[in-house]
């Protein structure tokens, strides 16, 4: 079968196509004919060597895709050949064919897409262990959700709206990328070449500060994340997009404040940690995404043959919500 490889670890010329062996389902795996790919920010530090794969896990890129059934596994009972799937797995999308373990798929409903379909596992599923199940953020409660465009904001504002949040701020390079935010359900954005957020945080809650904090930052937004944090705040840590060395900080306000500060990644996780949150998202999220109450943000799709020019696109920060590679039938 045909997949994207990395020639070398580097910039987006280094993928290249190649044939590779198709994969043999396990006994509890499917194997899926692949006809759309979500991408992802960690694809880019993966093509760029600087990703751990988790061990056992396919070395080709990608972590979600939706497709067709092609054949399923010795103990596999809840698909079928044929079937529509989708869901977040350890790696191997970007090919003709990928297998997945059956407890993380899922079937597409009826009335989504296949590029849709691939655009809701890994953005739905890190917002929600973010949102849910690591922050509990409670209803009436203040939250501040940065890199609000980016495709697991996008979620995360919207099932901080469903928890009931009081105030839901976010913060985006562009107005453009705010205006979103808040057609998704954001309260307050801040453009943060323009304002420190730190500050509007400050004056909005009158010095109180937000309950919880999602940051995929890291480095430069230290600081004015702890200073942002209400007493008992709870930040959840799930990226480093400018670094991770700190120049100079002052760690205080994570005494006197009580904070906790959790970092997580999903993709390290067990297949019944993430199946867990998978079943809740399919049970939370999905209803309201087949009634349109929940949208899932497809910014962009591009063949899979124009994957360097995908990855290009969101390195260059341009997409609000997810970008998706298609697999056509040629
Ligand atoms: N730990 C986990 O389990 C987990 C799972 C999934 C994703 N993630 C992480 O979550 C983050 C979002 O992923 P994604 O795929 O949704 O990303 P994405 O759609 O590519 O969005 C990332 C956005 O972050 C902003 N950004 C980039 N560098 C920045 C910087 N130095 N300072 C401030 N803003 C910056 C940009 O928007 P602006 O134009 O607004 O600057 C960019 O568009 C990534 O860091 C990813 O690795 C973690």
């Amino acid at each position: 079968m045909q997949a994207v490889l990395v020639k070398q670890p580097g910039d987006s010329s280094q993928l290249t196509f190649g044939q590779v062996g198709k994969p043999e389902p396990k006994p509890a795996e499917i194997l899926v004919k692949i006809k759309a790919i979500g991408v992802n920010r960690m694809d880019i530090v993966q093509r760029e060597g600087r990703y751990p794969v988790p061990a056992g896990a396919s070395q080709i890129l990608g972590v979600e895709m939706s497709g067709v059934v092609e054949s399923v596994g010795t103990d596999v009972t809840s698909f079928r050949v044929g079937d529509h799937v989708f869901g977040l797995m350890y790696g191997g999308a970007y090919a003709e064919f990928a297998v997945i373990d059956a407890r993380m798929a899922m079937h597409i409903p009826e009335g989504i897409t296949f590029e849709v379909a691939a655009a809701i596992p890994e953005a739905c599923i890190t917002a929600w262990q973010a949102v849910k199940h690591i922050s509990k953020l409670q209803k009436g409660q203040d939250i501040l959700i940065h890199a609000g465009a980016s495709g697991v904001s996008t979620a995360a504002i919207q099932i901080a709206c469903l928890v009931g949040a009081r105030r839901i701020f976010t913060t985006a390079g562009s107005d453009k990328k705010l205006e979103h935010c808040r057609s998704l359900g954001a309260t307050h954005t801040i453009n943060y070449k323009e304002a420190d957020f730190a500050e509007v945080i400050k004056r909005e809650t009158d010095g109180r500060g937000v309950d919880v904090l999602v940051d995929y930052i890291g480095a430069s937004y230290w600081q004015r994340n702890l200073d942002s944090l209400a007493l008992d705040g709870h930040m959840v840590l799930l990226g480093f997009l400018s670094g991770v060395q700190l120049e100079k900080a002052n760690i205080g306000p994570i005494l006197f404040k009580r904070l906790t500060i959790q970092g997580s990644t999903l993709r390290s996780r067990s297949v019944e940690y993430q199946q867990h949150l998978a079943e809740a998202v399919e049970k939370h999220v999905m209803p309201k995404i087949v009634s349109g109450d929940f949208k899932v943000v497809v910014d962009k799709v591009f063949s899979w043959k124009q994957v360097a020019e995908a990855h290009r696109y969101m390195e260059g920060n341009h997409n609000m919500g997810k970008v998706v590679l298609t697999i056509g039938d040629e």
